[in-house]
Order: C-alpha cells, then sequence, then structure tokens
C-alpha cells in the first residue's frame, strides 16, 4: 500500500475504532467482539509501523504506554478542583436545602448521581484532542498524568463532534470490583502483598512514572463535569452532552423535582448499592440548576450547590467463631474468619475473608476474638483487625494446618501462600457438595456447579453443612447475586432442613451406599445413631448389603472427618425423620404391565414390598397405581378408565428413589 492509500486507510481504521470505543464504553452495546477489535487495533498498528510519520497522540494504538518519565510535572488547575460536603442522615440534606434557599430561594429541581469511589482527574481537550491530564493534587495544583490516563480506552482522544477551543472535563478514574479481586487473587497466589482495595489500585496506577504499568491495569473512567469550555444551563444538560462528546457518565443519574423525591431516589440506591461492579461510596445531590448553582457559590472548599450523601456504616464489630480453611480452585489455602453474624452495609454477614496465614498474623487476629470488620466497598467482607483489649483469657491464635483439610495432602509452603498439591482436591469438594444438595439427598433448588464453585472460591461454605450458616449478605458479593436472589437461596436452604434419614445417609456421600442401600439402612436401623453404632458384621446381616458395602459403611463411620461433618450437620439443627413403622408405599397397591427398562419385574414388585406396598396382578378399583411400560397390554386402557395414576417406568423409580 502506497503512503496516500495507507493514510487514508489509517484515518478509516481510527475512526472506526472509536466508534467501537464509544459504543463499548459509552452506549454499553458493543457491535463486535474484543478479538475482532483488536483484530482492527491490530492492522492500524501494522500501518503505522510503515509509515512512522502517519503516527499522531490521538490514535488508538498509543494508548499502550511512552516512556517512563523521571518525575511528574506540576498543573495548575485553571478552575480549582474543589471537595464536596458530606450528609450522613436525611436530616442533614434538609438543613442543606433549608440553608440554599434562604440565599436563593426555592424550590428546586436536583440530579442525583451516583458518587463513584475512585481518583478525581481533569482532563484537558484543544479542538477537540486529548493534550492534557491531571489529578487533583491540592485542589490548585496537580500533577501532570497526562500519559497515563491515555491508557485508560474509556477516556476519548479525540472527542466526538469536537467544538473548538479548549475544553475541560472531570470524572473519575476506577476499577471494577471483578477486575480487583482478579487481581488480588493473582497477587495471592504470587506471594505479593494485597491491594486494600480498588480505589487504592487506581489511585497507585495513575501515579505510576511508567506508563506501561499503568496501560497494564484494568482502568476504567467516569465523567462527571463540563469544567469550562462549553455554557450549559442544567446538569442534566451537562450529562447527555458528556456522553455525545464520547465520555462514559455514571449510570442511573436521575432529575427529582424535590427533596422528598431525592430521598425516594436515594433509599432505591442504597439498597442496590452492592449490585453495581464499582464500588460506590454514596450519590452526589446537586441542584440541576447551574445558573443558582453559580449564584450560591462556594463555602469553604465545597460549593454550596452540591453535597454528598454517604451511605450506611461499612465496619461493625464482630466475634470470630473459628478459623476455617478454604482450598481454592488452584489449591491455594485462604483462611475464612467465621463470624457471628453482624449486619455490615445493610446486610447481615457470617464469613469474611483473612486472606493468608501472614495477614492474620498481622492483624493479629485470634479465634474468639472481637474484631472489625468491613465490606471492602461491597467486595468479599474482610476482617480489618482484632481489638485485643476485648480478647477473651481462651482465644486461640490460628495455625496453618500441615495437612490439607479436605483430601489430607501434606501441605506446601509457597511464599506467603500454603498450597494444596493434589490437583483433585477443589473438584472432589464441589462433587460431594452437589451430591448432598441433588435431588435424592437435600434436594436444594439453586444450588448448581457455578454456585457451588463461588461459594467454595469465596471460602463461604467448605462442606454442605456451611449451606445452613449462610445469611444473604454473605451471598450479595457473589457474581448474579442481587438483593432478591440471594434471599430466595437462604429460604430455599432453611426449608431444607428436615430430612429423611435415607435421604440423609444418600447426602454423606459414603462409598458403595446409593439411595436404595440407604433405604436399606433407614429400614434397618430407622435412626442415624444405630446406624453409626453396627459393626461391619452387624451391616453385613442386612439384607442386599455385602461384605464390601458393610466394610465401606464402618469405615466411613469411624473416620474423625465424618464424625466432623455429622456434627456440623447437628449444630445447624438439620433434623433427621425416622422411616415409619410401615413403610412409606402403605395402602398402596400396584400393577405393572410392559417392560419396565432398567428394572426386572421381580426386582420392581420386591421393592414395593419392601417399601411396604402391595402388588396385584390385574386392574380393579383396589388399585391405586399402574406402572405402564412400552408395549403394554390392555391394562393401560382399563387403568385409565378407572382414573388410576398411571407411572412411567422412570416415575417408578423416581418414587422409589424418593421414599
Ligand atoms: S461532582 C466539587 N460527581 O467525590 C466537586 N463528584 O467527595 C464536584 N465523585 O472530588 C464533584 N463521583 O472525586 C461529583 N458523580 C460525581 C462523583 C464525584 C465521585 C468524587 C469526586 C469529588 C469527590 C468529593
Amino acid at each position: 500500500m502506497d503512503k496516500p492509500a495507507a493514510a487514508a486507510r489509517i484515518k478509516k481504521l481510527r475512526s472506526e475504532i472509536e466508534r467501537h470505543r464509544y459504543l463499548y464504553h459509552v452506549k454499553d452495546t458493543p457491535e463486535i467482539s474484543d478479538a475482532a477489535l483488536d483484530s482492527l487495533k491490530n492492522e492500524l498498528e501494522q500501518l503505522e509501523q510503515r509509515y512512522p510519520e502517519l503516527i499522531t497522540p490521538d490514535s488508538p494504538t498509543q494508548r499502550v504506554g511512552g516512556q517512563p518519565l523521571p518525575q511528574f510535572t506540576t498543573v495548575i488547575h485553571e478552575t480549582p478542583m474543589l471537595s464536596l460536603h458530606d450528609a450522613f442522615s436525611i436530616e442533614d440534606l434538609k438543613q442543606w436545602e433549608r440553608r440554599n434557599q434562604k440565599i436563593v430561594g426555592g424550590p428546586y429541581q436536583y440530579f442525583v448521581e451516583l458518587k463513584i469511589d475512585g481518583v478525581a482527574v481533569a482532563l484537558i481537550y484543544e479542538d477537540g484532542r486529548y493534550v492534557q491530564g491531571a489529578t487533583r493534587g491540592d485542589g490548585s495544583r496537580g500533577e501532570d498524568v497526562t500519559q497515563n490516563l491515555r491508557t485508560i480506552e474509556a477516556i476519548p482522544l479525540t472527542l466526538r463532534n469536537a467544538p473548538a477551543g479548549r475544553v475541560e472535563v472531570r470524572g473519575e478514574v476506577y476499577i471494577l470490583k471483578r477486575d480487583f479481586a482478579v487481581m488480588n487473587k493473582q497477587r495471592a497466589e504470587s506471594g505479593l502483598p494485597l491491594f486494600a482495595n480498588p480505589r487504592n489500585i487506581a489511585a497507585g496506577s495513575i501515579r505510576q512514572l511508567d506508563p506501561r504499568l499503568a496501560a497494564a491495569r484494568p482502568l476504567r473512567f467516569f465523567a462527571w463535569e463540563i469544567t469550562q469550555g462549553i455554557p450549559l444551563s442544567t446538569r442534566a444538560q451537562e450529562y447527555a452532552l458528556l456522553q455525545e462528546l464520547g465520555f462514559p457518565v455514571p449510570p442511573d443519574a436521575v432529575v427529582s423535582n424535590s427533596l422528598d423525591e431525592v430521598v425516594e431516589v436515594l433509599t432505591q440506591l442504597e439498597k442496590r448499592r452492592t449490585a453495581y461492579d464499582f464500588l460506590l461510596d454514596g450519590a452526589v445531590i446537586k441542584n440541576n440548576d447551574l445558573r443558582l448553582a453559580a449564584r450560591l457559590g462556594i463555602v469553604g472548599k465545597a460549593p454550596r450547590a452540591s453535597i454528598a450523601y454517604k451511605f450506611a456504616a461499612e465496619e461493625a464489630t464482630t466475634t470470630v467463631e473459628d478459623i476455617v480453611v478454604q482450598v481454592g480452585r488452584t489449591g491455594t489455602l485462604t483462611p475464612v474468619a467465621h463470624l457471628q453474624p453482624v449486619v455490615v452495609a445493610g446486610s447481615t454477614v457470617s464469613r469474611a475473608t483473612l486472606h493468608n496465614a501472614d495477614e492474620i498474623k498481622r492483624k493479629d487476629v485470634r479465634i474468639g476474638d472481637t474484631v472489625i470488620v468491613r465490606k471492602a466497598g461491597d467486595v468479599i467482607p474482610e476482617v480489618v483487625k482484632s481489638l485485643p483489649a476485648l480478647r477473651p483469657p481462651h482465644a486461640k491464635p490460628f495455625r496453618m494446618p500441615s495437612r490439607c483439610p479436605i483430601c489430607r495432602s501434606p501441605v506446601k509452603r509457597d511464599g506467603v501462600a500454603y498450597r494444596c498439591p493434589n490437583p483433585q482436591c477443589f473438584l472432589m469438594q464441589r462433587e460431594r457438595i452437589l451430591h448432598a444438595v441433588s435431588r435424592a439427598a437435600f434436594d436444594i433448588e439453586g444450588v448448581g456447579d457455578k454456585v457451588v464453585e463461588q461459594l467454595l472460591q469465596k471460602g463461604l461454605i467448605e462442606d454442605a453443612a456451611d449451606l445452613w450458616q449462610l445469611q444473604e449478605g454473605d451471598l450479595l458479593p457473589l457474581e448474579r447475586f442481587a438483593d432478591r436472589s440471594a434471599q430466595k437461596l437462604v429460604a430455599e436452604i432453611q426449608s431444607k432442613k428436615k430430612i429423611s434419614l435415607a435421604r440423609f445417609l444418600v447426602a454423606l456421600g459414603i462409598p458403595h451406599v446409593g439411595i436404595v442401600t440407604a433405604q436399606d439402612l433407614a429400614r434397618e436401623f430407622r435412626t442415624l445413631h444405630q446406624v453409626r453404632q453396627a459393626s461391619q458384621e452387624r451391616l453385613e446381616r442386612v439384607a442386599g448389603i455385602g461384605e464390601t458395602t458393610a466394610q465401606a459403611i464402618a469405615q466411613f463411620f469411624s473416620a474423625a472427618a465424618t464424625r466432623a461433618l455429622i456434627e456440623k450437620y447437628l449444630q445447624v439443627r438439620i433434623k433427621i425423620t425416622a422411616p415409619s413403622a410401615h413403610g412409606p408405599l402403605r395402602g398402596k397397591v400396584f400393577v405393572f404391565t410392559g417392560s419396565l427398562g432398567e428394572m426386572t419385574r421381580e426386582e420392581a414388585k420386591q421393592r414395593v414390598q419392601q417399601l411396604g406396598g402391595k402388588i396385584a396382578a390385574t386392574v380393579s378399583r383396589h388399585v391405586t397405581h399402574v406402572v405402564v411400560g412400552s408395549e403394554a397390554g390392555s391394562k393401560a386402557a382399563a387403568a385409565q378408565k378407572l382414573g388410576l395414576t398411571i407411572l412411567t417406568p422412570p416415575e417408578f423409580r423416581q418414587m422409589l428413589e424418593l421414599k
């Protein structure tokens, strides 16, 4: 391609790449995949490599980060970057309104926006081109971080429908909670100290002298203000214009016609705060009328026309009931504090991460301690520190186990991390839990493999018994768990506390023991206590149980891990019901017709009789259930005529299993 052709193609590619950036970051409606967009960027990069003289600073290829700086230079803000006064209650808001009305009258329209917990920056555009980016600094002077901010894709390098002259836009650099979680997980696994919260990462990243470091961080941006360059009359208009220029703005901003309406909005926002994938520390309420705002002026370092409403406290104190080690997918052992349930940031939590053994030592957390827990900005709750003055004499220091709590493999130390070297460990644990909640056992709906994996990864459970300890607030930080579904799942789990002995034996996952053997055991021994007591010899005397199974059962119940698990089930008050003396099929009369598939006719008859039911040869009024297999004869028609319950062979098998 010759130079003029390359220049034309480069121009087209740049504008197409910008259009897709806009669709993704501002409109939230991407048209093409990341891979396809990467491919366009690749082509652009190749062309620019051939004709370096065609590279411009606003080309999307220039986001990767340039040369490291020896130091930052100072930027003087033409308009000072102010801060906001805080309101902690509705009463504070009313006072604020009363004070302002004394100055400029009322009533007002308000504009309510999410307050993003990130780092404020100021961006300067000349004739639509990005030329400078600065931190807030002390409000009058900030640091020139132009290069670092250029790496953030949500910040446009050229404005759409660019106005002539100088435009200044301000907003917040932040990172997503999910990106934060990934980063900290990687750091924990490579033994690096953890980031305290997403905000710290954002602040640290934009102040890196080497822009390649900033480029490697998943930084994002929301714009909240056009400070100069374009005259405007309302905040709502400002938001719309920011989007037209190519900036993402915080979602769900609204105009309210009174302070009462504002309060409504705030109540809703506070409820939904954890559903956002970024940290919020409240909402900003601004007078929607910019002329009035200018007249209201400034008091101290903050404008009178705007105020920050802070959400409920994110820290609370409680006691540590236990410290339990959780094994992650990659084998990393993470200590998790089991807490006396406590309300933090509006929901009850019972678990908090302690990250690793070094952190426990540093924070000096012992079992029995009173601790401060924080929902570190809506992420997984963490223990901030212990309050040693409140420590009881029996408080127990934590020791990392030398063997994996799940598979007993010897644990290996790897930097600050400890690992279980058995790659099967996590999957085994997951399978056991899935088995315990399956239809033939506890029959809990909504606990599929994705949910179990998340619960394990976050250290919320280590076995099925832990499910009954979960609180709504424990589930909220998980992916796809809004208020409603967290509530629903907790209710579903709590509704399954009562279980038949047979199902409970299935839930335990005893080797060689399926539903049929579990039923045999339940009928024979009637209580869990009796089953646990039975010797191998006694077990062998049960019809249908052979030597191998008897041995497996006896061994299972003599293991310490089994005792501990049963103890946990009893502690969460699982109620195991004895089988009825007469058998669950008492009073039922079955007729079989056609082939039953997997089961022989003889087996089917035996099972029904074992469960207390009766068998008839022909269909009559005394019959209750007719099992109709393939190639059934005239019995099926007769059953239908009499209005009897008709079962397919799979339905019949299910009926046997679930009894
Ligand atoms: S307007 C006079 N709107 O909160 C400052 N600020 O506590 C005007 N912030 O420095 C700020 N989200 O860094 C505004 N939607 C939003 C915001 C927001 C976050 C930050 C901003 C400001 C700080 C004040």
